[in-house]
């Protein structure tokens, strides 16, 4: 289905909790409790009513993100049940620490699986993640490349944490057999990681004097001189908001027409009344034609709530 500007609207990301094993500094609010919102959760039945009702407008892709996706209970049943029911291309995004567990089911029926890896030194792993243990991740990530073909690396470019060690994860990722893909920090109202850490691609793509090679969805690839490969996603430096074609549901129902948007819809009173459908046209109808943060607009909304 097409928005106001022609843009189709064809990937639905859809966050299954907003709980995480882990508090990445850039991620939660940085004071106070998070709010807990059992209560509020779709049901993953709704959640899969909703999903349906999304390939039915014309969705092709649906990437299941979080917090931690897998800490919701029974969202690798859900994750099955969509592979098994609807004809959509799957992609999970997790910080890779239950995918051991997990990826003999999960094998079978998602074909992209992005893995978040900030940097590659256990000390600054555990200070950003907030005292994560840098071997499950990568215990993840390799039980992914053994077992899923398309395996993606999201690093969030920091500077002072790894903006001086692309090349080394850029090894690293080429030794593994997986894209690795940095992503610009963006700032978030009730999070100051930008001014503390944020950085911008072009600087960092100037400093390794990196060649661009192909531009793949929202991520430009670039070379090194020795062949090897890094991607960036820039949201701030290069705003490829006029291509998107996302729409975002949070874990309590409320679909987001932008990540760096105020609107949302509401789900539950659609599903109540049987009409999903419209929910979604509704939302996809009110999606803006880009962010603002450049103009200083910032999402008051957390990033482990909207599900990246
Ligand atoms: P692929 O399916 O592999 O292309 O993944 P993806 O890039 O769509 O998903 P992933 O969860 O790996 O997202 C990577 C990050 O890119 C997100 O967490 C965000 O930080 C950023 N990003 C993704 N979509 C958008 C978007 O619509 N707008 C902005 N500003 N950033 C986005
Ligand atoms: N800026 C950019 N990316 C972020 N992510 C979480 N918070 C931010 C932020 N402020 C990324 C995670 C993960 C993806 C789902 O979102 O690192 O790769
Ligand atoms: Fe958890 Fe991902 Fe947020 Fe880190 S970025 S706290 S791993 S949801």
């Amino acid at each position: 289905m097409k928005d106001t500007f022609q843009r189709e609207i064809t990937y639905l990301r859809v966050s299954l909790t907003d709980l995480c094993n882990y508090r990445c500094r850039y991620c939660m609010k940085e004071r106070g409790v998070e709010k807990k919102s059992h209560a509020d959760l779709l049901t993953l039945e709704e959640t899969f009513d909703v999903i349906s009702a999304f390939k039915s407008l014309g969705g092709k892709k649906v990437r299941f993100t979080g917090g931690e996706p897998l800490v919701r209970r029974g969202a690798v049943s859900l994750i099955e049940r969509v592979g098994r029911e609807l004809d959509l291309e799957i992609g999970l995004t997790t910080n890779g620490v239950y995918l051991p567990e997990h990826i003999d089911r999960l094998k079978d029926v998602v074909s992209l699986v992005n893995v978040s890896i900030d940097t590659l030194d256990r000390d600054k792993y555990r200070f950003i993640t907030m005292d994560g243990n840098l071997d499950d991740a990568i215990a993840g990530l390799v039980a992914a490349k053994k077992n899923v073909d398309n395996v993606k690396v999201n690093a969030v470019l920091m500077r002072g944490i790894n903006d001086d060690s692309v090349k080394e994860f850029a090894d690293f990722a080429s030794d593994m057999g997986v894209t690795l893909r940095f992503i610009e920090l963006m700032p978030f109202a009730e999070n100051n990681a930008y001014d503390k850490f944020g950085i911008s691609a072009t600087e960092v793509i100037d400093r390794y004097g990196l060649t661009l090679v192909e531009t793949v969805g929202n991520a430009e690839y670039y070379s090194f001189a020795d062949g090897k490969r890094v991607g960036f996603i820039r949201p701030l430096s290069n705003k490829f908001c006029a291509e998107c074609n996302r729409l975002r549901l949070t874990s309590d129902g409320k679909l987001l027409p932008c990540l760096h948007g105020e609107g949302e819809i509401d789900v539950k009173p659609y599903l109540k009344d049987g009409n999903v459908e419209d929910a979604i046209k509704e939302a996809i109808s009110q999606k803006p034609f880009c962010h603002n943060i450049d103009g200083g607009k910032m999402q008051t909304r957390r990033m482990n709530y909207i599900g990246g």
